[in-house]
C-alpha cells in the first residue's frame, strides 16, 4: 500500500516531508505554489520550492488558471531537478483561491483543466498529475470530465479528494465516486478525504485506489504512516527532535540561498510551527494542555529542545 502526504499549505515544508518520508510516507508534495506569483518574480514564492538533502520523492504542487503563467511554474519547478511530479491543483476551496479563479474554481470547466495541463506538459519532462474534487456540488458531478481531460492532456496520475467543494474540507467522504473513478481511469488513482484510522483506511483501500494520501491526520499525528503500515513507529521525543533540526537546516538554507529576502531567524522560524503543528507530538501525554499553554510563550529552540524531556523515554508508537 502507498501512503502519501497531502499537500497542506504552511504545513508541508521540506522539514515536515522529511519527517513524513522517513516515518513511512511514499510520496510528499510542496504546498501549494502560486503560478502568477512566481510568474510576477515573487522570490518569496520561491522558498516553497526548497527541499532537504535525504527527503524523499517530492512532488510540486502548482495554481494557477493562467496556461502561460502555470507553465513558466513547471519550468522553474522542473529546472531545479528536485521534483518527481508537477501536480496541478484544482480543488482548493478557500474563498480567496476559487474568486482568483484558481483552485476549486476549476472544477466546473473539464475544458480548461485540459488546457491548462497541456500547457504544463509543453514545459516539463516530468510526470503530470491532478488534484481535485468529484464536483461543485453533489447535484454536479464533473468528475469523470475532469477525468477525460487529464487523460487526454497526458497525465500520469489523478488524485481525488472525495468530497464535493460545497463541503469545503468536512462531511462525508464519497467512496461511490472513488471506486466508480478507480473503474474509469487508465491512470494510478489516489484516493483522499478522511483518513484517519483503520477502519477509514480500509474502507479507502477497498475502492481500489492505487495509493491513499492522508492530509489532517498526518498534521495531528505523522506517526501514522508507520503505524497505518504495521510498523512500530519511533518514540515522538526522537521524531520531535529531528523536526526541530529539520527546520533549523530548511531555515540555513533559505538564509544562504536568498539572501536579499526576509528569512526568520532560527529562533522564530523553528518555535512558530511549535505553536502551529509540533504541539501534536505531545497530544496524550500528562499534562498536555498545560503544556500546549507553556508552548505559546517559548522563543527560543533552546526552549523547544528543553520539552523533549517530557517524553516518556520508551514512548514508541505501536502499529
Ligand atoms: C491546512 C490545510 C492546507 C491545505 N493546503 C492544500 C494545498 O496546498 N493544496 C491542496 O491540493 N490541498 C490542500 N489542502 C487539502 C488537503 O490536501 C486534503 O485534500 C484535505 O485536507 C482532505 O484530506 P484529509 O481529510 O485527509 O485532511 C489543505 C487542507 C488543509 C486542512
Amino acid at each position: 500500500m502507498k501512503l502519501v502526504l497531502a499537500p497542506l499549505a504552511d504545513f508541508t515544508n521540506a522539514a515536515f516531508r522529511k519527517i513524513a518520508s522517513e516515518l513511512g510516507a511514499d510520496l510528499t508534495y510542496t504546498e501549494m505554489v502560486s503560478a502568477a506569483a512566481l510568474a510576477h518574480g515573487s522570490s518569496q514564492t520561491r522558498h516553497l520550492f526548497e527541499t532537504l538533502p535525504g527527503e524523499g520523492p517530492v512532488a510540486c504542487q502548482i495554481f494557477g488558471h493562467m496556461p502561460e503563467e502555470l507553465a513558466f511554474a513547471a519550468h522553474e519547478a522542473t529546472a531545479l531537478g528536485r521534483f518527481v511530479a508537477i501536480d496541478l491543483n484544482a480543488g482548493c476551496p478557500m474563498p480567496r483561491i476559487r474568486q482568483g479563479g484558481d483552485g476549486a474554481a476549476l472544477v466546473p470547466q473539464p475544458e480548461l483543466v485540459h488546457d491548462l495541463l497541456v500547457a504544463i506538459k509543453r514545459e516539463t519532462n516530468l510526470p503530470v498529475t491532478l488534484k481535485t474534487r468529484p464536483g461543485p456540488s453533489p447535484d454536479r458531478v464533473t468528475l469523470f470530465e475532469l477525468l477525460d481531460a487529464a487523460e487526454t492532456a497526458g497525465c500520469a496520475g489523478f488524485t481525488l479528494h472525495a468530497r464535493f467543494t460545497s463541503q469545503m474540507h468536512g462531511g462525508d467522504v464519497h467512496l461511490d465516486l472513488l471506486a466508480e473513478l478507480v473503474q474509469r481511469a487508465h491512470v494510478p488513482v489516489t484516493g483522499n478525504g478522511g483518513v484517519h484510522d483503520a477502519a477509514t483506511l480500509k474502507a479507502m483501500l477497498d475502492t481500489g485506489v492505487d495509493a491513499i494520501m492522508l492530509g489532517r491526520a498526518a498534521i495531528t499525528d505523522p506517526m501514522r504512516f508507520s503505524t497505518m503500515k504495521g510498523r512500530a513507529a519511533p518514540p515522538r521525543r526522537e521524531t520531535y527532535l529531528r523536526h526541530i533540526d529539520y527546520l533549523l537546516d530548511l531555515q540555513g538554507r533559505l538564509a544562504a540561498s536568498f539572501p536579499g529576502d526576509h528569512v526568520p531567524p532560527p529562533d522564530e522560524f523553528a518555535t512558530a510551527p511549535l505553536r502551529r503543528h509540533l504541539f501534536h507530538y505531545f497530544r496524550g501525554i500528562p499534562g498536555a494542555a498545560e503544556m500546549r499553554r507553556r508552548m505559546n510563550e517559548i522563543r527560543t529552540v533552546e526552549a523547544m529542545r528543553d520539552l523533549a524531556a517530557l517524553f516518556p523515554p520508551d514512548d514508541c508508537t505501536a502499529p
